[in-house]
Parts: C-alpha cells; structure tokens; sequence
C-alpha cells in the first residue's frame, strides 16, 4: 500500500517534471556529421515522409552548417519532384526580415506543403521542387532555427529571451522553450557582413551533398530579400572570380545561373516615396484611397518637408552614418510608411485585407512547436518566425535605409550573364510594385527602356499578370496578390520560376532570352483590378483564401465564432493588433525592424 502510494507520488512527480521540461528541446543525438567544402562541419538527418513533403520516394534532408564557432545555420532541402534530383538544378529561398525566418516561404508559400488549422499538412500541387531541388535556409544566424548557443529560456512580455536556470519553467513564465542566446555578436548586422554567412553556408551544404549541387545554382528571395539577393550572389560571382584564379583553395565555384525577387526593398529614398504614390489617385489598382485630403498631406509633408525623410534618407545615403541611417529610418517608418497601419488599419502586406488578416495562414508555427516536428527535422531550439536579436543587430546599423549598392549589383549580375527577375505582387504596400517598378528602370539593362508591358500566359488561361523584359532581366507585376506571391497566384509563381530557370521569357516561356530578346507592349501597366476583392470587414481567422476568386471563400457563423476564441492567442503574437497592448508591441516589433520586411 504505502510503496504503491510512493510509486504513485514518483510516477506524479516524474509527470510534472516531464511537463515542465517538455517545453525545451533536447539536442538531437541523431544527426550525421560530414564535412562541406572549406571542411566545414554539417550536421544532418534524412526528413520522414509526410512531416512535409508528401510525395513517396522523394527525399528530405534537414540539419546545420557550422559557419562559425556559435553561428549555427539550419537549413531543409527537398529533392525536385519530377526530375532525377541529381540532374536538377538547385534553388536556394531565403525570407527577408531582416530575421525572418525560411520557413515562411516554405509552408506559406511555395514548399512542398502548408499546415492547416488543424495542424494538419496538406499537399502543395505548386510547389518550387516541382522543377528543381529546393534548399530553404534561416538566415542569418539566430533566425528561424538557427541558433548561436542553446539555452532554456522564456521570452518576456516586451519581447526578450529571458535565460532561465535551468530546463524548469517557473510559474511566472509564459512560451517557455530553447532559444538561441541572444548575442548580438554572433550574428550578422548589415546586408554587406551577411553575404559572406551565406556564401559559407552555400559551401557546407554542397560540400556535403555534391549529388544535389552539381548543375546550375539559383537563388529566389523576397521582400528584404531586395537587399539580399543583389548583393548575395554579386559576392558568390566575387567570390568564384577569386576561385579561378587559384585563390580561395577548398572552395567550390558555384554555378549562379537566376536570381528571383519578390517585392524587394532595394532602394528606400524610391521606396518611401512609392509609399505615397501608392495611396493617392491613380496609386494602387484597385481604387482603394484610405485617406482623405489632410492625412495624404500630413504624409506628403512627412515625406518632403524639409528635413524629413527625403531628407534624412538623402543624408544617410551621402554620409554613410548608421545613426543617421537608423534615425531616418525609424522616422520614414513611423511618419510615412505606417500611415497605412495606424488609421485604415489596413495589412501592409496585401492592401485588400483589414488587420488582422488571416493570410497567408500562420499555422505552421505551432506545427514547427511539436516534439514530433523537432525531432524529425533535428531542430536544436524552438522556433520562432523572426528573431529579433537579428532585426536589432540591423536596426542599430541603419541598413533598411540604405540602398546597400543593390542596382549597381543587379546590373552587374544582368551584365555577367546571370538572368534577374523582380517580380511584385501589386496589392503589397510594404515594398509595393510602384517602387520596384521604379527601381527596375534604375537598373538601366540593355534594352529594358523600350521593352513594353505584355501579358504572361498560363496553363490555366488566365491572365495573372504583366511583364516588362529585355534579354536576362525582367519586371514582372501580378495582380490580385500580397507580398507573398506563390501564395496568392501559385500558378503563375511556378510558371514564372520554371520558364526562369531554364532561360526561357516570363511572358509564355517559349522564347530563349540570350538572343537579343525583348517583351513588346504597352510602356505602361495599365490593368486595374478595381475594388471588387477590397475587403470592409475583418476576416473570420479560420477563413480559406481562394485563388480562383482572389477572396476568402465565404465562412459560417459558427465556424467564425468557434474560430475566434480558439484561435486569439496565437495571434496575439504575431504581427497584428487585435487590441491595443498587442497593438504596441507591433510598433515596437516593426521599429525594431522584426519581420518588417519578411
Ligand atoms: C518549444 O517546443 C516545445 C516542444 O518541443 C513546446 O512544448 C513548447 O511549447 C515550445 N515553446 C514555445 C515558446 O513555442
Ligand atoms: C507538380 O508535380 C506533381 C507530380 O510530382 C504533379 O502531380 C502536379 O500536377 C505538378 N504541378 C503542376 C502545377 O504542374
Ligand atoms: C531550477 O531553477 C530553479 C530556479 O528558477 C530552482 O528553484 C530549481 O531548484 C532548479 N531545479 C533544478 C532541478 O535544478
Ligand atoms: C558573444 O559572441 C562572441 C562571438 O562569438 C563571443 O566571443 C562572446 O563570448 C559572446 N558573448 C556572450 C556573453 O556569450
Ligand atoms: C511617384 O510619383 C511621381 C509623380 O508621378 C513620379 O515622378 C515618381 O517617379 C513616383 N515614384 C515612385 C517611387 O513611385
Ligand atoms: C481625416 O482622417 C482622419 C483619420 O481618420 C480624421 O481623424 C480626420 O478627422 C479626418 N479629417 C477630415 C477633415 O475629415
Ligand atoms: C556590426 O558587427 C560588426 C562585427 O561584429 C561590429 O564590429 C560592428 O560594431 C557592428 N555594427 C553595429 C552598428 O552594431
Ligand atoms: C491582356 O489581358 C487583358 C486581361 O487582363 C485583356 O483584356 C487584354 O486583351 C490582353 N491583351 C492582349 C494583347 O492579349
Ligand atoms: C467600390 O466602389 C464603388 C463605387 O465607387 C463603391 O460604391 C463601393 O462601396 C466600393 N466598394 C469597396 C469595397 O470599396
Ligand atoms: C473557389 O471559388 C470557386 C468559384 O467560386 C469555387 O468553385 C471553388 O470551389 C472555391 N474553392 C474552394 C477551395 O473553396
Ligand atoms: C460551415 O459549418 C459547417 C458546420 O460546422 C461546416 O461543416 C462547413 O464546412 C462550414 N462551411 C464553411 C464554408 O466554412
């Protein structure tokens, strides 16, 4: 009797001990460890079937390049689901922020699969590995999965990683779980730093899978990602031009062959002023004008008064200063760009949508969050959708304001015979077409200045979009879609890429791009969509999006009212502002740059 009421008290004690440590990860004991180029150590595992890709007999792989002493980066690579994945090409995606994480692009948008309210993986019939081999990558270092040291931690109301004692969470502590220490250190803090963290971890992963990174190298991006591409890979043609020439013995040429950007931040003296262009008369496509007259001229002068933020970025660009890039910064973002956030109360990422807006679905950050998921993927700490040791680190440095010499780098890579596509989703705000349209005449490649606007064709008839093309490089503007574009318009996101990768035009891919071609058209993109999928009322947070009628597919009440309790806490940490507490914490996530531009 008393042992067996012993048994009882160790048994309850074994289960409380057991709840309050299940909230951290323990390191994976599972992985291989091989060594990349440079003799870079990776760390991997062999991915089960139907954790994401449900197609059998194709492979996933997922673990870490160990750039630096604490600079851990994850990646998770898909094999390329029609082809013979060792004749395939390679694409690496990588999510903007700074400090947001890969996995947005892999399960909201263009990876094999999606998580559903329910938890629940569904097949993606779009995804990229479709037509080539897919490596996502968290970086920089603390990003995603990523990591710098693993410690046990709790994240505190203004947002810190809080380092605890011990794998014990206190009562006072909510999101409990393993983090990466948070040292600015171990990181990188500019777009410049992080290209050669990149590069590394491009030559740990081919180093160690020479069967997947045989032929041509491409590298998709978004948002952030305007910042990141150019300058990325106009260091791996550096980088390979030292190669040839003897130097950098160990390390692998990489075959850089396209370069893919979606709603880009390139230039921020453009970009903010697009912010204006884009809410006042003709702006955006769809009618949509969220202010009256003194709100557009509180934002006109924000913009152009003197010492504003014209100004203020003009100054950041002539003296280079990082305190003068981040004041400017932080004053463009509150007095101009977030115009848009504070009185429609619009999502910037997709103009259509009222705050907060359930697209592209977030619920595969709680499926990243199970034991089950860890543990497959060999993940080291929790993961978290965007980190903001790494945003801070960026901040301070002021390189969201800065142009970061990306149209030099963009011309630069047209010219070295490397196809560039910007592509823009035309309801995003946040790095909205206007600017990138902009920006895609800066560049100034051969030819681009009299190429015209012509429809894309597609399998399914429907025209998505527009493109301006002159040889290797285009501008492209899809209609009805947000910033993430494979999620809103996934058959022309995949058509697109697919004609893109194998050097053929985005206008219907039947015309190879190397022989003096050009898209003919109007010089204009003139479409407009009109306000017939501009939404009035906030969105159930359990509702579907539909791509046939770009709108959420019409919900039930009772779905809406189940939803609305079940699923309120989650997205309180998030990037809404369902009220006014989590209101304050976006502003102080989106100052602070986190996920500001994922
Ligand atoms: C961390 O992951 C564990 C599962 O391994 C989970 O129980 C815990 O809730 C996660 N913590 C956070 C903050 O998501
Ligand atoms: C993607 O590939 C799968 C077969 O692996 C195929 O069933 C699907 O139709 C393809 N998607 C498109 C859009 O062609
Ligand atoms: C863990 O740390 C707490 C302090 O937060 C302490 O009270 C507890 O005894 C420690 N537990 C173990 C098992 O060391
Ligand atoms: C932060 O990172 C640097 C570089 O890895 C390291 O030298 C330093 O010890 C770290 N600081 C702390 C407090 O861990
Ligand atoms: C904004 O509109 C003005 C006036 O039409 C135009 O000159 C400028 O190029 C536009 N800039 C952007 C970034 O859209
Ligand atoms: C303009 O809009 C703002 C914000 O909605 C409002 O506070 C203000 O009263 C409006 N002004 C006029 C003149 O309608
Ligand atoms: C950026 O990181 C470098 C290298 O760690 C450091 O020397 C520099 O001070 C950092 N810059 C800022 C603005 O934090
Ligand atoms: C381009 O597509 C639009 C529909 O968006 C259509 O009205 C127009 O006729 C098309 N233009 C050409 C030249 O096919
Ligand atoms: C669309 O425009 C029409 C005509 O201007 C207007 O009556 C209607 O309210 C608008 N609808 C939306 C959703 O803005
Ligand atoms: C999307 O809308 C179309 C047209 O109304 C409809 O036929 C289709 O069933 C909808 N798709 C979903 C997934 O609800
Ligand atoms: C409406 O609610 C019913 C019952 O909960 C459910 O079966 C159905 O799928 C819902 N329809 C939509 C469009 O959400």
């Amino acid at each position: 009797m008393v042992l067996s009421m012993k048994s009882t008290a160790v048994s309850a004690l074994a289960v409380l001990l057991s709840t309050a440590s299940a909230q951290f990860v323990p390191a994976p004991t599972d992985l291989t460890s091989t060594k990349g180029f440079l003799d870079l150590s990776v760390r991997y595992k062999e991915v089960p079937e139907g954790i994401c890709e449900l197609t059998p007999g194709v492979k996933s792989y997922s673990g870490y390049v160990d750039i630096e002493e604490e600079q851990h980066i994850f990646w998770w690579f898909f094999e390329s689901r029609n082809q013979d994945p060792h004749d395939a090409p390679l694409t690496v995606w990588i999510n903007g922020g700074p400090g947001s994480s890969s996995m947005i692009g892999l399960f909201q948008e263009l990876g094999p699969c999606g998580v559903d309210s329910n938890g629940e993986v569904y097949y993606n019939p779009y995804a990229w590995n479709n037509a080539s081999n897919m490596l996502f990558i968290d970086h920089p270092a603390q990003v995603g999965f990523s990591y710098s040291v693993p410690v046990s931690a709790y994240e505190s109301s203004s947002g810190d990683i809080v380092q605890l004692p011990n794998a014990t969470c206190p009562d006072y502590a909510v999101d409990c779980g393993t983090y990466s220490y948070p040292n600015a250190s171990d990181t990188a803090n500019t777009t410049a730093n992080a290209a050669p963290s990149m590069w590394r971890t491009l030559q740990g992963f081919m180093g160690a899978f020479p069967q997947y990174s045989r032929n041509e190298f491409n590298f998709a991006t978004e948002s952030y990602g305007g910042h990141y591409g150019p300058v990325f890979n106009e260091y791996i043609e550096t980088q390979n031009a030292l190669i040839k020439k003897g130097e950098l013995p160990g390390a692998h040429h990489i075959k850089l062959q396209t370069v893919l950007i979606g709603n880009g931040w390139y230039d921020p003296l453009v970009q903010y002023q697009a912010y204006y262009n884009f809410t006042v008369f003709p702006g955006n496509t769809y009618d949509y004008s969220p202010f009256n007259q003194s709100i557009q001229d509180m934002m006109y002068n924000s913009l152009y008064g003197p010492g504003n933020c014209y100004d203020m970025t003009v100054d950041c660009y002539t003296t280079g200063l990082n305190d003068i890039c981040s004041a400017a910064d932080n004053f463009c973002y509150l007095e101009v760009e977030a115009v848009l956030d504070n009185i429609p109360d619009r999502d910037e990422y997709d103009v259509r949508e009222l705050q907060p807006d359930p697209f592209p679905y977030e619920f595969f950050v709680d499926y990243l969050n199970t034991p089950k998921v860890q543990q497959a993927i060999g993940a080291y700490v929790n993961y978290s959708e965007s980190s903001s040791t790494v945003s801070t680190a960026f901040v301070t440095s002021g390189d969201d304001d800065r142009e970061s010499g990306t149209i030099e780098d963009v011309r630069k890579l047209v010219e070295q015979g490397v196809y560039v596509v910007q592509y823009a989703g035309d309801a995003d705000y946040n790095c909205n077409w206007l600017g990138g349209q902009v920006v895609s005449e800066l560049v100034e490649a051969p030819g681009f200045g009299t190429a015209g606007y012509t429809n894309i064709t597609t399998p399914d008839g429907i025209v998505h979009g527009q493109v301006k093309q002159s040889g290797n490089f285009a501008f492209v503007r899809v209609y009805q879609s947000g910033h993430e574009v494979p999620f809103y318009q996934p058959v022309v996101a995949l058509e697109m890429f697919e004609r893109a990768i194998r050097g053929k035009d985005v206008a219907d891919g039947k015309h190879s791009v190397w022989h003096g071609y050009k898209s003919v058209g109007t010089p204009e993109s003139t479409y407009r969509e009109g306000n017939a999928t501009v939404q009035l009322e906030v969105m159930d947070p359990l509702a579907t999006y539909n791509t046939t009628t770009n709108a959420p597919n019409p919900s039930n009440s009772t779905s809406t009212k189940r939803s609305l309790e079940g699923v309120r806490s989650k997205r309180s940490k998030k990037l809404f502002k369902p009220d006014p507490a989590t209101q304050e914490a976006r502003r102080k996530f989106i100052r602070t740059g986190s996920g500001g531009r994922a």
